[in-house]
């Protein structure tokens, strides 16, 4: 339909980038890139009118994109036409608008193109040799500068080297070598970094890429800390088999994995050098302290729950969950991974898995009900009924209702 529509308006139309290159290599991708050469917002409204999509349109870059009733998306950019006149003959058009197009673009394996109108349909178009770089698994930029314009890449070219098992090019690989070396990751804004490194963190098996991150030194643009004393493996690969774990779990508590990642990485730091990995990352400010906040209680009450298991050799269910309660999933998780004592792993577990969903079946309004005046002893009771529960000493409401009486 893309196509029908580029033709009806007599404009050529191509998918592009990733999505190209997913299809060549049998992966799924859901994020169709399309290039038009022309009025690529004309295109997209066109489109959206018959059917029946949503359109958001930025005209200064020329660029919209197509929101389809199930949520899913098109981008559509704009190639500007050019005509090249030679004498006698009428003007031609060229394809090199979307030649200029590609060869901004990040690595050859980015660049393929398929065009969708139908007297072409499927044509493959290949300016600057990907379909064997795909072939033979080689990440490679377009050009000297690449890393120049944007240090970004840098971080995409590891991610792409990983997760489709590829290898960065050797001549690409000097280019991201010198790149560190000359310190134009230094520039880089906080957010950029930030959502790079997010975005190796969320990829499927994240842990070889940073590996490559550490191997090629770019680990101390996050913190210079990082280079002098680096993230544990083994910390990392038990934060990889702890996440395996509770997703097997299916809980419906949401959390964000790569934040276990992120907390297991910067695990060597000290508080300062944690403080100041946040904010060269320019995470929200609220999270941050958060984030602070929760790595130093995490490691406080770890350690008031190892003394008080050494003392006991087992808590009760009510220690337990006053002990993690509060806690968020990410902290947890990585503390988890942390701990080499198999019984506070076992606590953790147990607090997932059945502690943190108990709730009372009573509440004030059954407290006001049985006589109890308004006032800080609710709180007292319904703590206290809790932790009976927590600990299979009541059942039924009645039970706890009796409990709240004496
Ligand atoms: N691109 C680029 N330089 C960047 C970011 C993106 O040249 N710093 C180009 C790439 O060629 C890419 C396209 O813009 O194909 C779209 O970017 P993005 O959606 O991030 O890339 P995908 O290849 O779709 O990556 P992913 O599979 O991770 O979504």
């Amino acid at each position: 339909n893309l196509g029908k529509v580029g033709d009806r308006l007599d404009l050529p139309v191509y998918a592009v980038g990733g999505f190209v290159r997913d299809l060549l290599l049998g992966s799924e991708n859901r994020d169709v890139d399309v290039t038009v050469e022309g009025d690529g917002i004309l295109f997209a409204e066109t489109f959206a009118a018959e059917f029946g999509c949503r359109v958001k349109s930025h005209e200064k870059f020329g660029t919209a994109v197509l929101v389809f009733p199930d949520g899913h998306k098109i981008d559509v950019a704009s190639t500007r036409l050019e005509y090249y006149v030679s004498p006698g003959a009428l003007p031609t058009v060229e394809r090199s608008s979307l030649r200029m197009d590609l060869y901004r673009r990040d690595f050859t394996v980015n660049t393929l193109a398929i065009q969708l109108n139908a007297a072409s349909f499927g044509l493959l178009i290949d300016f600057f040799g990907a379909y064997r770089d795909l072939h033979d698994g080689v990440i490679r930029v377009l050009h000297n500068l690449s890393f120049v314009e944007d240090p970004t890449r840098v971080f995409r070219a590891i991610r792409f080297e990983q997760r489709l098992h590829f290898r960065i090019a050797r001549h690409t690989e000097n280019l991201i070598k010198n790149a560190v070396k000359m310190d134009f990751l230094e520039k880089l804004g906080g957010r950029r970094l930030l959502a790079e490194l997010v975005q190796i963190l969320k990829e499927k098996e994240p842990l070889s890429a940073v590996w490559r991150l550490e191997s090629l030194g770019l680990l101390r643009f996050i913190h210079p800390a990082l280079e002098a004393s680096p993230p544990s493996h083994d910390l990392m690969e038990e934060a990889r088999d702890v996440i395996s774990w509770f997703e097997l779990l299916f809980l419906e508590r949401r959390y964000e994995r790569w934040v276990v990642y992120f907390l297991a990485l910067c695990d060597s730091l000290s508080s300062e050098a944690f403080e100041g990995a946040c904010a060269r990352l320019a995470l929200n400010v609220h999270f941050q302290e958060k984030l602070k906040e929760m790595r130093r209680s995490a490691e406080e009450r770890m350690a008031n729950m190892e003394k008080r298991l050494s003392q006991q050799g087992r808590l009760e269910n009510n220690e337990i969950y006053y002990f993690f309660k509060g806690l968020s999933v990410e902290v947890l998780l990585y503390r988890m991974a942390k701990s080499g004592n198999p019984e506070l792993k076992r606590c953790i577990s147990l607090y997932f898995t059945k502690l943190d969903s108990v709730r009372t079946s009573i509440d004030g309004t059954d407290l006001q009900r049985i006589g109890v005046p308004p006032g800080p002893r609710y709180r007292e009771i319904l703590d206290a009924v809790l932790s009976a529960k927590l600990n299979g000493v009541v059942f039924s409401k009645e039970e706890e209702i009796a409990l709240a009486k004496s």
